[in-house]
């Protein structure tokens, strides 16, 4: 238990913590979890059985089955489900039962990265290391941009722009689990760096926190 290592990683919608969590987790030989992903697994479970979004016994009753080894990031990230995460996430009862889930998760050795919201704050109060990850809306929605163009989409600067302050909005001003930093996160403002150098920065911080555990 005590050798148990947590890096907490949170951060608004398309902060590019989520590509950090993945390089961290390879490199310091961790598991990684997306919370996201299971907001996004509840929502599709109950968008692709016709139940509604808004049946708070129904979404608890999809949480409790939701089994964290079946995530299919491709099948989840599609936006329609993004919408319908976000409306499932400001129910208290089913953040509950996924948050239980997300620190059994990272209760396995040698222990994990997640990455999310509320994680320094709510899920691992108590993480080795905690970042919290931002950058400016306008460079946040080029990096998407440029995301669906490399896949050969048709992608709209301004539409993407507007989703992400909507999405900001949501997530912030909600009663539970609003998204903010820990008191003792390392801020990571990666509006001017690109994947290896916000890497390196957050090597930088890791290293440092757990040189001094
Ligand atoms: O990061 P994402 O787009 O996959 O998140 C989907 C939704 O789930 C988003 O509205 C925020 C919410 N979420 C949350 O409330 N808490 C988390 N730890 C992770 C995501």
């Amino acid at each position: 238990m005590a050798d148990l290592l947590t890096i907490a990683i949170d951060g608004p919608a398309a902060s590019g913590k989520g590509t950090l969590a993945r390089r961290i987790a390879a490199h310091y030989g961790l598991h990684h979890l997306d919370t996201g992903l299971t907001y996004r697994g509840v929502a599709r479970a109950l968008l692709a059985s016709g139940q509604p979004l808004d049946d708070v016994a129904v979404a608890e009753a999809a949480a409790r089955a939701l089994d964290l080894a079946g995530l299919d990031r491709g099948v989840l990230s599609a936006h329609g489900i993004g919408e319908a995460a976000s409306k499932v996430a400001v129910m208290p009862t089913v953040r509950a039962i996924l948050v239980d889930k997300q620190r059994t998760f990272a209760a396995t050795p040698p222990g994990a990265v997640l990455d999310g919201r509320d994680i320094g704050t709510v899920v691992c109060p108590k993480a080795d290391v905690k970042l919290y990850v931002i950058a400016t809306p306008e460079v946040r929605a080029t990096r998407r941009w440029r995301e669906i163009e490399a896949n050969g989409g048709d992608a709209d600067y301004a539409g993407i722009l507007a989703d992400i302050k909507r999405r900001d909005e949501r997530d912030t001003a909600r009663a539970a689990s609003p998204l903010r930093p820990a008191e003792d996160a390392h801020l990571l403002d990666t509006s001017e760096m690109d994947i290896e150098t916000a890497f390196r920065a957050a090597k930088a911080i890791i290293d440092e926190r757990l040189a001094s555990r």
